[in-house]
């Protein structure tokens, strides 16, 4: 059954929005819980599709589950060996996680390919290079990755370019591993220092994390223990652009403002009102943004590639032009026909878009490709005239929870539908 978001736009939008856990870095921390030798419980689990689907992955590696609300408590102790079958793997670019971890814990893994998002080619080169260099086996073959890690090794791991993912399964595969592992050239988001501090508290011995080096002296085992993930920047940068385009004196709290200080920038130079109050951000639009007029994603502390969407969503109403580049995947401007549709004024060639602001958007039935596009066009929806129906919303169900009801309760009109 296919469900879409139908949208009323024009509202003035205004109460308090509470930003959850972090998908990216749940994901990884999850996958690492099987590190542990006992029970590791999570307080502040996020009702995303993405969590249902890595938690799916653990269960076949024999991991029990039990929630209260959302607490959630893993007992890890009879984990085992299985091979990660497609299934599992095709919904979920961050299964790729298992694999690390499997090889911190079992020194062999056996897992098929990953998905997700469609948003480029995404392949895992990096990770796979990086497991080599500390004497990991690798053989691909009919789909599958096969490792044996019988003589891995200690050592230095320098990578050729800055990736997310690698960092983290590189620091889940070292965490056990005899001896000093250092990363070098490594990804500084937010997301993987959160998951230094969950393996720390574990009893890991992890440090550098947030810097170019991580070092990892390799512990016996790691205990259980509870554990509460940061907060969701890219929610939260949403919310942010959101009160930028159509608040009144929205108030956005339970973030870290130091995850966004990119996206402020951004928000300083538009014409809306920030106001900080309480640790919390109170945003109000102030009729039409000035363009910001040059920005490119790339690697934290940078802006997000995770935020293009929206903030395109955002230039597209606001006076003036933005050229905007997209610096991290190959194939992130599947939104932009979309918001054409609705009187967008984009011009695209290859990693750059340009966007001459209009005066309003209209209605249209438009088509989430992947998670923040979907975010993007809701966005656009909620300041568009008429009505506006985002199709597709599974992809923004992996990473928001209950988006709809959220917004409803701020004031905008917005309806979950289902198609037979
Ligand atoms: C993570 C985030 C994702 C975010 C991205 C960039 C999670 C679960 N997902 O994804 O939301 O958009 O960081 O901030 O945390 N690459 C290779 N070979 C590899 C790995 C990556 O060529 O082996 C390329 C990718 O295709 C991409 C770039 O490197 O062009 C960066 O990717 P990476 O940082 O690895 O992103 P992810 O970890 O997949």
């Amino acid at each position: 059954m296919e469900e879409s978001f139908l949208i009323n736009g024009g509202k003035i939008l205004s109460g308090k929005v509470e930003v959850e856990a972090s998908k990216n870095a749940y994901l990884p921390i999850l996958a690492s819980s099987i590190l542990c030798d006992k029970d590791v419980t999570f307080l502040n689990v996020p009702n995303f599709s993405d969590i249902h689907s890595m938690c799916e992955i653990l269960k076949r590696l024999n991991v029990k589950f039990e929630y209260f609300g959302n607490v959630l408590s893993l007992d890890v102790s009879n984990v085992k060996n299985e091979k990660i079958t497609h299934d599992l793997t095709n919904k979920l670019r961050a299964s790729i996680f298992l694999l690390g971890a499997m090889l911190g814990k079992f020194r062999q893994a056996i897992i098929s390919y990953p998905g997700g998002c469609n948003i480029g080619q995404r392949p895992i080169d990096i990770h796979i290079n990086a497991f080599k260099s500390l004497g990991v086996k690798v053989i691909e073959k009919h789909g599958y990755i096969y490792c044996n890690a019988s003589n891995m090794k200690a050592g230095k791991v320098v990578f050729t370019s800055v990736s997310v993912g690698a960092t983290e399964s590189l620091m889940m595969c070292a965490c056990l591993l005899k001896g000093e592992t250092t990363l070098v050239n490594v990804a500084k988001e937010p997301e993987i220092v959160d998951l230094a501090n969950f393996l720390n508290k574990m009893g890991g011995k992890i440090s550098g994390a947030g810097t170019d080096v991580i070092k990892i002296i390799g512990v016996e085992s790691l205990h259980g223990g509870e554990y509460k993930v940061m907060p969701d920047r890219i929610i939260a940068g949403t919310y942010l652009i959101l009160g930028a385009m159509c608040g009144k004196n929205l108030q956005i709290s339970g973030f870290r403002k130091e995850d966004n200080n990119f996206l402020f920038n951004i928000m300083r130079e538009s014409a809306c009102e920030i106001i900080e109050k309480n640790g919390n951000i109170i945003v109000s639009a102030r009729g039409r943004n000035k363009a910001y007029r040059y920005l490119e994603t790339a690697p934290f502390p940078n802006f997000p590639t995770d935020l293009q969407p929206q903030i395109m969503a955002m230039q597209s109403v606001a006076s003036g032009t933005c050229v905007l580049k997209e610096n991290v995947f190959e194939n992130r401007f599947n939104h932009v026909m979309e918001l054409v549709k609705m009187n967008a004024d984009i011009f695209v060639k290859d990693r750059i878009a340009i966007i001459s602001g209009v005066e309003k958007l209209y209605g249209a039935d438009v088509f989430a490709t992947d998670l923040r596009a979907g975010a993007g066009l809701v966005l656009a929806g909620l300041v568009a005239d008429g009505y506006t129906t985002v199709h597709n919303v599974q992809y923004i169900d992996r990473g928001y929870e209950n988006l709809e009801r959220k917004l409803e309760m701020l004031g905008a009109d917005i309806k979950r539908i289902k198609f037979e």
